[in-house]
């Protein structure tokens, strides 16, 4: 079974790869799909985090990378896979995870939701979280893998 794992990434943590790592577990192939989205204020551009996606994600033969803008129900279509991981890490996820898992069915009843619980240890964990720890000069080593945090430096160094 091929999943779909959809998010804006900007950029992956431990928290995405804890997900990915358990997905790729349970189904035969994990399909990560950045969000194109240009409404959303990013720290990377979308080549730069699916090149740090590709970078920590390399060990893995089943998890591959792809983009995506539009409607997700669309995308999914045309990857010819309805099926979508979203992870949930808290109770107040919920109410926007349910409403978007009943949206994309509305728009495709073929179209399937599944959810899985993050780990404790990452269920406060978001990226603004970890971007806003190091634009204060906090130390977000236990958070991302070293990649992302030489280049989430970089940004802040280079004044984003
Ligand atoms: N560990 C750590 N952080 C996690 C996490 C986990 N397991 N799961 C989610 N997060 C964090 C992300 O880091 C992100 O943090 P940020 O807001 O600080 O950047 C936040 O939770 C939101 O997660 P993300 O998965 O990126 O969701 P999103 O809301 O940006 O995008 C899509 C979700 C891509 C599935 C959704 O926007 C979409 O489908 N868009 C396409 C348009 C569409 O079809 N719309 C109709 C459907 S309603």
């Amino acid at each position: 079974m091929i999943v779909i794992y959809p998010g804006s990434f900007d950029p992956v943590t431990y928290g995405h790869i804890d997900i990915i790592d358990r997905c790729s577990k349970k189904f035969s192939k994990v399909v990560v799909s950045v969000l194109n989205n240009r409404s959303k204020k990013n720290m990377f551009s979308i080549d730069e985090r699916v090149k740090l996606l590709k970078e920590v994600l390399k060990e893995y033969d089943n998890v591959e990378i792809d983009t995506f803008s539009g409607l997700l129900v669309d995308y999914a279509k045309e990857k010819k896979c309805n099926k979508v991981i979203r992870g949930l890490r808290a109770v107040s996820d919920f109410e926007y995870e349910m409403q978007m898992a009943l949206v994309n069915k509305k728009l495709d009843d073929e179209f399937e939701t599944f959810f899985m619980v993050a780990r404790g240890r990452y269920a406060y964990l978001s990226s603004s979280i970890v971007k806003e720890i190091a634009t204060f000069g906090g130390n977000i080593s236990c958070f991302v893998p070293k990649v992302v945090e030489n280049a989430i430096n970089e940004k802040i160094g280079g004044g984003y």
